[in-house]
């Protein structure tokens, strides 16, 4: 072991030692918050939530970062633990057992939700992993061309920049100015920027940096047409909005756990079009797509059976209505934003562009990092957008978000920015 790995794990240790022992400031209480809730406060409902006691959120906190990180209902959380509990009382038996098996209906669980076969689906980590299982999964030769967008999480982006450095591969990249709402100039560039080489059409679902819903449909139609693979980075979608990936007809779709489908952190799914064959051919899926399998190894058997929790948590609900719950909610945010002084809206104003996400660029004098801190000071969470993007927050609105959360934050906005 290196002297840095033995400092890092020193440090690793001490720090683990000082959360437990409740010495690590918690985030959002920093000075100034907002007063906790006193302990009998009358609980209220929360959005679509069944139960006023899912969300174990700190008292006063207005989450509106699911976009980053979702919350675990209760009794998601409960099931997790309860198959963890389980799991210890005899884990051999039971994970290469009856909690294998059950791993194997999480998959049928999972491609009746995005509306596959149950062996086009793998069980992930997160979004990330299954874009890194594609790209390196794929034969490139060199000078072979990659199609994506400038708006591209690192999450989704990263995979082609390994092929870039590994095979030649040239990255195309289109634009797709904040503030952009037109599905067809977005289809237009794409086909422009097609070549003879392109191999691979790459985007978002949701663009992580304005939430604009792509025309991920028309995409992979004209991605079928060229003889190109298109692959769907959905880490935005799954969850907060109703997806079926067949209708979508893409090749490739790979989504998180952690956040709008609000499961265990680190869980997500990979969809591999039965129509690939062996296009996709990673080590990791060697010896098949089951949960468990010699190539792909453990995975945390109860982070994913607390997934299938989450997925029949949203089916109780009805994903359609929670799409429609989350939109209506994030149409209240974008007029209000709209009445707040300095903010410019870049995600879309209405339309079939539009998702739960919505985003806002500041002046350069107001910092976005620094109104973050200001607003988690006042007991509400919202997202830093990546500065390679624009200076500005996203709002997530989900279902446990109500009009008091969206009121909240724009109050605060007209205060801290007035
Ligand atoms: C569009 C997009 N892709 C990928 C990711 C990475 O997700 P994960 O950390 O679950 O791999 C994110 C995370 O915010 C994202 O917004």
């Amino acid at each position: 072991m290196t002297d840095r790995q033995t400092t890092r794990r020193a440090f690793v240790t001490a720090l683990g030692a000082l959360t437990a022992a409740g010495l690590v400031p918690r985030p959002a209480t920093a000075a100034g918050g907002a007063p906790a809730a006193a302990p009998d406060a009358p609980r209220v409902a929360r959005g679509l939530a069944p139960s006023p006691d899912d969300f174990a959120f700190e008292p006063g906190l207005v989450y509106l970062q699911t976009g980053s990180l979702g919350p675990t209902p209760r009794p998601v959380m409960e099931r997790t633990m309860a198959a963890w509990k389980e799991l210890e009382l005899n884990p051999a038996a039971y994970g290469y057992g009856a909690h294998e098996i059950a791993m194997e209906l999480v998959r049928a669980k999972a491609a009746a939700f995005i509306g596959c076969g149950k062996e086009e689906v793998v069980l992930t980590n997160c979004t990330t992993e299954g874009m890194n299982w594609v790209a390196s999964g794929l034969t490139f030769t060199a000078g072979d061309r990659v199609l994506t967008t400038d708006q591209e999480h690192p999450g989704g982006r990263v995979c082609w920049d390994y092929a870039v450095r590994r095979h030649g591969v040239v990255l195309d990249v289109v634009n797709i100015p904040p503030g952009e709402n037109d599905a067809q100039a977005i289809v237009d560039r794409f086909a422009k920027a097609i070549t003879p080489r392109t191999r691979v059409l790459s985007f978002s679902h949701l663009l992580s940096s304005t939430g604009l819903r792509m025309p991920v449909a028309e995409l992979s139609a004209l991605a079928r047409k060229r003889g190109c693979i298109a692959v769907v980075d959905g880490a935005q979608a799954v969850g907060g909005i109703d997806v079926n990936v067949k209708a979508l007809g893409c090749h490739v779709y790979a989504t998180s756990g952690h956040k709008w489908l609000m499961a265990p952190k680190g869980t997500g799914l990979l969809y591999l079009s039965d129509d690939l064959g062996k296009a996709v051919d990673p080590i990791a899926l060697e010896s098949g797509r089951g949960a468990y399998s010699a190539s792909s190894g453990v995975c945390s058997i109860p982070s994913v059976l607390g997934l299938a929790a989450a997925m029949d948590y949203h089916t109780a609900i009805g994903t359609a209505k929670i799409e429609a719950y989350n939109l209506a909610l994030r149409q209240r945010l974008f007029a209000a934003l709209a009445s707040v002084p300095k903010l410019r809206l870049v995600s879309p104003a209405a339309g079939p562009l539009t998702s739960p996400l919505v985003s806002f660029v500041l002046p350069d004098a107001v910092k976005s990092g620094d109104l973050h801190t200001r607003l988690r000071a006042r007991h509400i969470e919202v997202k830093v957008v990546p500065g390679q993007w624009f200076n500005g927050n996203r709002i997530s609105t989900h279902l446990f978000n109500t009009e008091q959360d969206v009121d909240a934050l724009v109050a605060a906005l007209k205060v801290e920015l007035a």
